[in-house]
């Protein structure tokens, strides 16, 4: 089981912020009632900003207080809400945004998000020394330095659920079903899911199948007798891939059905897995930056929680792991 790593003793500042950023991920409420209630017990102030990086410059900052993350941690979402911050890529924004929260007395931040909000965090550290720690929050899990993010687990479930009813109505109406989920440029959800929900394939943006290998793959299911099959496809780049497969496939005599699961699995009750580990992960964080460290992620490796600088994290997306596209393509035959 993960547990709490030894913190710095020290305490060196005396009041931090908290928000989320970028797209959502189940387990981020359990992250932000860790961090209140670490930091409340250390003896620390914490402010909430609410609307990621856009509403730190709106000055949209609140205290928080123990009873203000009651009952959170069994849902999905973030209370904070959360917003991707163009306007943040601009160094003129970021001096501005230290400056604000500067004023109201606060002294560091911790930044719940992926690799986009990590960049903005880890720039307002070097160009204004405004000391930041990230933990890693997105479904995807394709953040380097750690093995496994919030959201990503709970994410999986959710697909693995839906194939699961999927696969009753496939069976009845002996049909080709073409599963889409999420993960953007990464297979990672695709191939946990993929060999998770005994799918009979799994397609990913890492390894490109064409057309004629995927119907290879399903004439070959038919000709071991299986009447029907669930195809897991990783959405890529521009959602709707599945759609897009769908119709090559019907061009060659099948008459596959698509189902997009989409931000269906960005929400919902957390796993116990993912409060865990966000909880954890928000006690750590906030340890790590009152006891003076600052430009990194906390993150999982080995299964232990570790502080990995941003500069080994941003910009170094995690490469999926082949073995396991491996074992998703053998136990699929
Ligand atoms: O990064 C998380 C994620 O859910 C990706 O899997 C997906 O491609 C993207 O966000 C969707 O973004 P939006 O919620 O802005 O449509």
């Amino acid at each position: 089981m993960l547990t709490l790593p030894e913190l710095p003793k020290q305490k060196k500042l005396k009041s931090i912020a908290v928000l989320t950023s970028g797209g959502d991920a189940p387990g981020m409420n359990a992250a932000i009632r860790a961090v209140v209630r670490y930091a409340l017990s250390q003896g620390v102030e914490v402010y909430g900003v609410t609307k990621g990086y856009s509403g730190l410059l709106e000055g949209q900052i609140h205290p928080l207080n123990a009873s203000s993350v009651a009952n959170i941690i069994q849902r999905g979402g973030t209370i904070l809400k959360t917003d991707r911050c163009e306007a943040f890529f601009k160094k003129s924004v970021r001096k501005e945004a230290a400056n604000i929260l500067r004023r109201k007395g606060i002294e560091g931040l911790v930044v719940i998000g992926g690799d986009g909000s990590f960049t903005g965090a880890h720039l307002m550290q070097q160009e204004n020394k405004f000391p930041c720690i990230g933990i890693p929050g997105t479904i995807d899990n394709d953040i380097a330095g750690t093995e496994d993010t919030i959201g990503f687990d709970t994410a999986v479930n959710t697909a693995i659920d839906a194939i699961d009813r999927i696969r009753d109505t496939a069976s009845s109406h002996d049909r080709i079903f073409l599963v889409e989920v999420m993960g953007r440029s990464s297979g990672w959800i695709a191939v946990q899911t993929g060999i998770g929900g005994g799918a009979e394939t799994v397609l990913v943006p890492e390894h490109k199948e064409s057309l004629p290998e995927i119907v290879e793959s399903i004439n070959r299911g038919v000709q071991r007798g299986k009447t029907s099959s669930i195809i897991v496809v990783a959405e890529g780049h521009k959602p709707g891939l599945s759609q897009r497969i769908a119709d090559g496939l019907s061009a060659q005599g099948f008459s596959p059905k698509v189902c997009i699961l989409g931000h269906t699995q960005r929400g919902g009750t957390p796993t116990a897995h993912d409060r865990m580990m966000a909880s954890v992960m928000g006690a750590a964080a906030v340890g790590y930056l009152i006891g003076g460290k600052s430009a990194s992620m906390v993150g999982i490796q080995s299964g232990k929680l570790v502080l990995v600088p941003f500069s080994k994290v941003i910009g170094k997306k995690k490469d999926l792991d082949p073995s396991n596209l491996y074992l998703a393509q053998i136990l699929a035959t």
